[in-house]
């Protein structure tokens, strides 16, 4: 295991009432931050050994942070690194494993407790592959190469199926994957046991969608998988090529695989107004009855880009309710904490991390009470900046 640098830089205030947060920046490092409610201070930078740290897969529970790298150019190979979360935010390598180029998403599934297994989502070499956890530096367990029969209806971005997320159904009996490139949401069986994957029916989007992240919304009532399936439980899907989000009706077809069902696009504008040129939608989470996306370059609080709001009905439909401000460019990544209070939004091309309020009881964003910026700032359309953002919690 190779040796990281840890440079720990001088604490302020008191770590154990305050709120934490990791941050990656595409230059290498990953960031320990302070929230005290009201400030935003960098406690250590640590270096992930990766050419492009692109995401975090945070485990609160286990302790423990997994970041890919989207290395794309120049080593043909990258490196998926472990860490353990010590005190004070103190990180121990655990683990790492060499991984095809372009890792733009990781999610863990299967084994008895949901983290027995990882999944990587590969933007640029067009796969998925997984690793049995721990890594002991061995090559995937699985690799799933995906082909396209000529280039999709934006040839520029659609040349070649691009996976861009990965991440569990509600069961933790699938693993989805939409696929920008593909125009696909691709739906795999789990085998919580040995972690291998089978391949389902892909769902199937309008032509020059571009199908980048995912997040799911199970109505609070719902207590078992078939009630859920019945009650409502909706996919949100945002598209960074139409720039819209999509909400899909989910089934479990006893003994087969998830399907998805479309039900609705909205943009993320008041009255389902256009995105500007240059637009790119890339973010969904869901928080209770709200669902937000993160309108990448949309300029719509000019430098300032937004993030937006929408009301989930409880048959999972979906209402426009409002933007805001991410206070800096290309929110790439954002996190709302557990008491739903504080949204945390990483702006990639600014490199600053921005902490606004949010009302719990109506979803609404709010002040910007905090910001921090974090080492070097980006470049539009670069991979450069804050590339991830989570809280520690
Ligand atoms: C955490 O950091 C604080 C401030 O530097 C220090 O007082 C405390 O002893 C540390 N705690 C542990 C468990 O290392
Ligand atoms: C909103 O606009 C999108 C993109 O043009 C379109 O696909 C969708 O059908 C519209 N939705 C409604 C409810 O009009
Ligand atoms: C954009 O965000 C920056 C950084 O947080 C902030 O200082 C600035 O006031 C914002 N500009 C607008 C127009 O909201």
């Amino acid at each position: 295991m190779l040796p990281t640098h840890s440079l720990l830089l001088p604490l302020f205030g008191s770590v154990a009432s305050a709120a934490n947060l990791w941050a990656t920046h595409y230059s290498g490092t990953i960031n320990y931050l302070t929230f005290s409610g009201k400030d935003l201070k960098l406690s250590s930078s640590t270096r992930t050994g990766n050419n492009l740290p692109s995401w975090i897969t945070y485990d609160g529970p286990g302790k423990a942070l997994y970041i890919p790298d989207e290395v794309f150019y120049g080593p043909s190979t990258g490196n998926l690194v472990s860490f353990a979360i010590g005190n004070n935010g103190t990180l121990t390598p655990t683990g790492k494993a060499p991984t095809p180029q372009g890792v733009v998403a990781t999610a863990l599934y299967g084994g008895a407790d949901g983290k027995g297994f990882i999944a990587n989502a590969h933007y640029q070499s067009s796969q998925l592959t997984t690793f049995k956890l721990p890594l002991t530096g061995a090559a995937p367990q699985q690799t799933l190469k995906y082909t396209m029969n000529g280039k999709g209806a934006v040839p520029s971005r659609q040349d070649a199926p691009h996976p861009h997320h990965a991440f569990v159904d509600p069961t933790g009996d699938f693993l989805l994957v939409p696929d920008l490139g593909a125009d696909l949401i691709r739906i795999n069986k789990i085998d919580k046991t040995t972690g291998q994957l089978t391949e389902c029916s892909p769902a199937k989007t309008a032509p020059g969608t571009g199908p980048r992240h995912g997040a799911f919304w199970t109505p609070a009532t719902a207590s078992s998988r078939v009630r859920r399936a019945a009650e409502g439980t909706t996919l949100f899907v945002a598209n960074e090529l139409a720039n819209t989000i999509s909400g899909w009706s989910v089934s479990y077809p006893s003994g087969g695989c998830l399907t998805l069902t479309v039900k609705q696009s909205l943009t993320p504008y008041q009255g389902n107004s256009s995105a500007a040129t240059g637009t790119k939608v890339g973010e969904v989470h869901v928080k209770g009855n709200f669902v937000y996306t993160a309108n990448r370059n949309d300029k719509k609080f000019a430098p300032n880009d937004s993030l937006s709001q929408y009301t989930i009905s409880s048959d999972g439909t979906i209402a426009w309710a409002g933007i805001s401000s991410t206070y800096g460019t290309y929110p790439r990544t954002f996190d709302i904490n557990k008491a739903g209070d504080f949204v945390a939004i990483g702006d990639q091309t600014t490199a600053n991390v921005a902490i606004v309020s949010r009302d719990p009881v109506t979803g609404k964003l709010g002040d910007h009470v905090a910001d921090l910026r974090i080492s070097t700032v980006g470049t539009p359309e670069n991979e450069d900046g804050v590339s991830a953002v989570v809280w520690d919690e």
